[in-house]
């Protein structure tokens, strides 16, 4: 062999040697400089760490081999390197507490940066300091219009009888794939004001689906991938409200009737630029649609193997609808605050089910707490899921059980399926509202049994395997 050649593959092997050992000096290195006061807990493999045994599937109402085995080994509080990143894993109320409460502060909202390439720069999800700010304060000025304004209380129970409507000739329904329906419908006429029947509601619908599938994949930017349809996915989606945004300006007056939509009082907002009212679209879209279609799913299934509660739940709803004066008088805000079980039993199935089991926070400085240290840079991951199914601080933790909801506050720190601090889902009580209506319609007209054992998976998005298929049976309120 030439020298020349000698030299070159010496050249490259030490080339592989020399990278294969920064990976691994790296990877590692914050554990000699932060030793310590860091929590108990191991690194694993270099590079991913331990993030492919944090994201194995387990049912959502456990917490998962990977957080019992850490848990039993380390204590609540564990380090572990995670997403690229040395993280803390935190499965103790109080220092998840002290994180959402101390956003911007201490600590930082921060998903992984492939989020960041689809959701766009000025999502309310991935946004911090003033433009997060900004764009929060008008969704909560947003929901607090609508929530209990009639005619979005109207639309919602005007599409679940829709959709009930349509299960009348059907023996099953899969019920994941209706839920969604339900919420998309109803996001979409809250937000832009469109109807199912309209042209651009299955245009968003489809850009809408490519662009969540690509949310949760590889984030390879190659044409082809999901990855890649998702961001030509979003900037559609975008092209589309700016188009409608447009036709609102030229056309105010263009529907007779006053319009009561997110967009229209977002047009009068001058905090916003153009694009942050098109990401805030987006955002409430997102947001709206499969969280919410997930709680409908999780509080379905549950109660199919919990009959005394289902029993009490049409129960109330009964008692609400025989006090209305005509059979068919829509439901009001009154009805609403009268559902004090249907919270119980949407609280319990929140805690039990787990929607979202962790978020995504990075230490801003050295963090001191319950003598641990967090160092500054560190990932945080706050697990909601952990507390939720701890036997120490929710009694028969393993069972689903709506009755704890009547002595138990559920706006304390053991409880927290919408995050909380600064970040706290703006959305909750429209998600509430959307559930307990459709519920009203659903138990006093069907009796259901789940065909099949389904359970909600978290991947760590939850999914019911089979998408929960239901043998539905239409029945009068007179028989039930
Ligand atoms: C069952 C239904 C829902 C669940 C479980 C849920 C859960 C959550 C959680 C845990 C967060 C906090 C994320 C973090 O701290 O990083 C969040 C934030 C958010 N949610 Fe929801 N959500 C639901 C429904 C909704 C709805 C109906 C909307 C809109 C109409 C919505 C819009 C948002 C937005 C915009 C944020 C970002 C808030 C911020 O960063 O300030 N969500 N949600």
């Amino acid at each position: 062999m030439a020298v020349g050649s000698c030299w070159l593959v010496v050249l490259v092997i030490g080339g592989v040697l020399g990278f294969s050992l920064s990976l691994v000096l790296n990877h590692f290195l914050p554990l000699l400089l932060k030793g310590g006061l860091v929590p108990k807990g191991t690194f694993g493999w270099p590079l991913l760490g331990e993030t492919f045994s944090f994201l194995k599937p387990h049912s959502s109402n456990s917490v998962g081999a990977f957080l019992q085995d850490h848990c039993s080994r380390y204590g609540k509080v564990f380090k572990s390197h995670l997403f690229f990143s040395p993280t803390v894993v935190s499965c103790d109320p109080e220092l998840n507490y002290f994180i959402l409460q101390n956003e911007g502060k201490l600590f930082q909202c921060s998903y992984p940066k492939p989020i960041h390439g689809i959701l766009g720069k000025v999502s309310m999800l991935v946004a911090v300091g003033e433009t997060h700010k900004r764009l929060r304060n008008v969704a909560l000025s947003l929901v607090t219009i609508t929530k209990s304004k009639p005619e979005f209380l109207n639309d919602i129970e005007r599409i679940a009888i829709h959709i009930l409507d349509s299960w009348k000739n059907k023996p099953k329904v899969i019920f994941c794939e209706e839920a969604r329906k339900f919420t998309f419908n109803v996001i979409v006429k809250q937000v832009l004001g469109l109807t199912p029947e309209e042209p651009d509601t299955s245009k968003i619908l489809e850009d809408f689906l490519t662009f969540m599938r690509g949310l949760i994949s590889l984030p390879l930017y190659i044409p082809g991938t999901p990855y890649a349809r998702a961001v030509q996915a979003r900037s559609r989606i975008s092209s589309t409200v700016k188009a409608i945004i447009e036709e609102r300006r030229r056309n105010p007056d263009g529907n007779s009737k006053k319009r009561s939509d997110f967009l229209e009082i977002l047009l009068s907002v001058d905090t916003l630029s153009e694009d942050e009212k098109v990401s805030f679209v987006l955002d409430s879209l997102l947001g709206g649609y499969e969280t919410t279609s997930l709680l409908m799913s999780m509080v379905v299934h549950f109660l199919s193997i919990s009959p005394t509660a289902l029993q009490q739940l049409k129960q109330e709803h009964q008692k609400i609808r025989s006090m209305k004066q005509k059979h068919e008088d829509h439901l009001d805000w009154e009805d609403y605050k009268k559902m004090g079980f249907t919270q119980n039993v949407i609280n319990e199935a929140l805690r039990y089910g787990n929607i979202v089991k962790f978020v995504h926070r990075k230490a801003l400085k050295d963090i001191k707490f319950k003598g641990y240290l967090i160092p500054s840079g560190w990932k945080v991951l706050p697990v909601f899921t952990a507390v939720h199914l701890d036997p120490s601080h929710h009694a028969k933790a393993s069972q689903f059980h709506p009755w704890r909801w009547e002595s138990q506050d559920p706006k304390c720190k053991k409880f927290t399926p919408f995050g909380g601090g600064s970040r706290c889902c703006p959305g909750s009580d429209l998600a509430k509202v959307e559930v307990s209506f459709f519920l009203h319609h659903l138990v006093q007209n069907f009796r259901w049994k789940t065909e099949e054992e389904d359970k909600p998976i978290a991947y760590p998005f939850v999914e019911f395997q089979r998408g929960l298929v239901l043998n539905v049976d239409p029945c009068s309120e007179t028989t039930m």
